[in-house]
């Protein structure tokens, strides 16, 4: 799959929530909702008022404004020039957006706390899983932590295609090499990348509340 091509494409759509995938069964997800997440996250990375954040895969921003209020100042990365246009919009003094690839950007400076959320499925393999967390690492203060949120989980791949018809689609997708939900990672994968990294990770379970929570978890490493 052509992600880039997706994304830019998903830019196009008329909703914010929508150009950043924030829909379930077709429709938005609630704004109290998305307020929860983002509280969710900055109890996670225990975001205090004095940080900087990272957020890498920030699309158009829409959870990244959110975060706002938790932390001091944001920078946010995605490979989408398009989303990173309409991130740009928001125009905050306190947010600042970049166009880069998770897997080799270089901001040359280091941060409190680091987001990846919802996005790492989009990384399809091992070592290129590897790569993004060696960025997110480098670009993270000692002391601080790193985030990856929302990350398929492949001991739970049934609870997502849990009817014929998803499943017949996604064997058509394969086929097809359209694939529209990317990989499903073994949190066992992480915890492995962290150990050839030489660094400090622990898988998190998802509260009942979230949204995806019957597919996901998170993963917390610490600098
Ligand atoms: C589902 S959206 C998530 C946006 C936001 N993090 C959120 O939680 O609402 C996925 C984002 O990942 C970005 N993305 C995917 N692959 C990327 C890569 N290799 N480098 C940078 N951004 C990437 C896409 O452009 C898109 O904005």
């Amino acid at each position: 799959m052509n992600w880039k091509h997706f994304w830019d494409r998903q830019a196009l759509a008329s909703k914010g929530a929508k150009q950043v995938g924030r829909i379930m069964v077709g429709k938005e997800l609630e704004p109290k909702l998305m307020l929860n997440i983002a509280q969710q996250i900055s109890e996670q990375l225990q975001l205090k008022e004095t940080d900087r954040l990272l957020d890498v895969c920030c699309g158009n921003a829409y959870l990244s404004h959110l975060l706002l209020p938790y932390c001091q100042s944001i920078v946010g990365v995605d490979f989408s020039e398009k989303l990173i246009a309409e991130a740009q919009k928001l125009g905050s003094n306190r947010m600042d957006f970049f166009v880069g690839d998770a897997r080799n950007f270089c901001l040359n400076q280091r941060f409190d706390k680091t987001l990846l959320y919802f996005s790492f499925q989009y990384f399809e393999d091992y070592k290129t899983g590897k790569e993004v967390i060696q960025t997110l690492w480098e670009h993270t203060q000692l002391g601080g932590q790193i985030l990856i949120g929302d990350i398929c989980d492949k001991r739970k791949f049934f609870s997502y295609y849990n009817s014929p018809k998803k499943l017949w689609n996604w064997f058509k997708q394969k086929l097809n090499k359209r694939n529209d939900m990317g990989k499903f990672w073994h949190p066992n994968e992480l915890l492995q990348i962290c150990e050839e990294l030489g660094i400090k990770g622990k898988v998190q379970a998802q509260q009942t509340w979230q949204p995806y929570a019957h597919y996901r978890f998170d993963f917390l490493i610490e600098k």
